[in-house]
């Protein structure tokens, strides 16, 4: 059976990732978390100085740009791949509220943007390939053959990355992660290099209240049906 490209955008903690893996999984496809892209180089931008309380240096990040090297790394017992900057496996790293406050800020910028999205279109060049992000659909795979927009309340996501956090052991206020979650919907989506917009040809799938299962079933359908008219 030939094989498709899988583009997943949407709002953050709308479950994409879930959805995602699982999708991979079932299809013997490669997962790609390109949010990982981004907070891998917010991550690197503030382990060397390039953001402080208030600014950010964008110049210098725009300068170094080149030092640094984001690979994935499939983990068996996880049954995903997971992100290494520079060699250095910083999965949990980049997941706190502190990276999640500056991965909107350093994902406007252009030159971040392109050289992620080159290595993003490189990964999936042989299709078999399920991604998500925000500019997937509209940037990255264009010619998608299946692309899902996902959206859910803002409350109903704050709840869940909060839920998430709190099972980490992460000290934070759900009102934070509220926070958190509207400004960077508000940024991404009213950026001017690929801003977060639903590509015309997307199927929208407003998962706050479905289950885990449910939305599984749904973009699973959706597959199907994508790879029945291919054939
Ligand atoms: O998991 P969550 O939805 O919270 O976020 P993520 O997918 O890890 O993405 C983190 C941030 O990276 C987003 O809020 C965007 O600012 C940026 N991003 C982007 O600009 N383009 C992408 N394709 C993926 C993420
Ligand atoms: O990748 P994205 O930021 O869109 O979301 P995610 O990391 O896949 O999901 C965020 C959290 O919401 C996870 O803990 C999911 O288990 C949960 N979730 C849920 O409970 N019900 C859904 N329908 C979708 C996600």
């Amino acid at each position: 059976m030939s094989k498709i490209t899988i583009a997943i955008d949407g709002f953050s903690s709308t479950g994409k990732s879930t959805v995602a893996k699982q999708i991979a999984k079932h299809l013997g496809y490669v997962y790609v978390d390109s949010g990982a892209m981004y907070r891998a180089v917010t991550y690197y931008a503030m382990q060397n100085g390039l953001i402080g309380d208030n600014d950010f240096n964008k110049e210098a990040l725009i300068y170094q740009l080149p030092k640094i090297n984001i690979s994935f790394k499939f983990n068996e017992s996880l049954g995903f791949a997971e992100v290494y900057l520079n060699d250095e496996n910083i999965e949990k790293q980049i997941r706190t509220l502190e990276v999640s406050n500056f991965v909107s800020q350093v994902a406007t910028v252009s030159e971040v943007r392109e050289q992620l999205v080159k290595q993003q279109q490189k990964m999936g060049q042989d299709k078999g390939v399920v991604m998500d992000g925000r500019d997937i659909g509209t940037v990255v795979f264009p010619n998608a053959e299946l692309k899902i927009f996902m959206t859910a309340s803002a409350e109903t996501r704050a709840k869940r990355r909060y839920n998430e956090l709190i099972e980490r052991d992460d000290d934070v206020a759900y009102k934070d992660v509220l926070k958190n979650v509207q400004n960077r919907d508000y940024i991404d989506s009213n950026r001017e290099d690929s801003p977060l917009i639903k590509a015309d040809d997307a199927i929208e799938i407003d998962n706050s209240d479905l289950s885990l299962d449910e939305q599984f079933e749904k973009v699973l359908q959706l597959v199907r049906m994508t790879l029945e008219d291919k054939e």
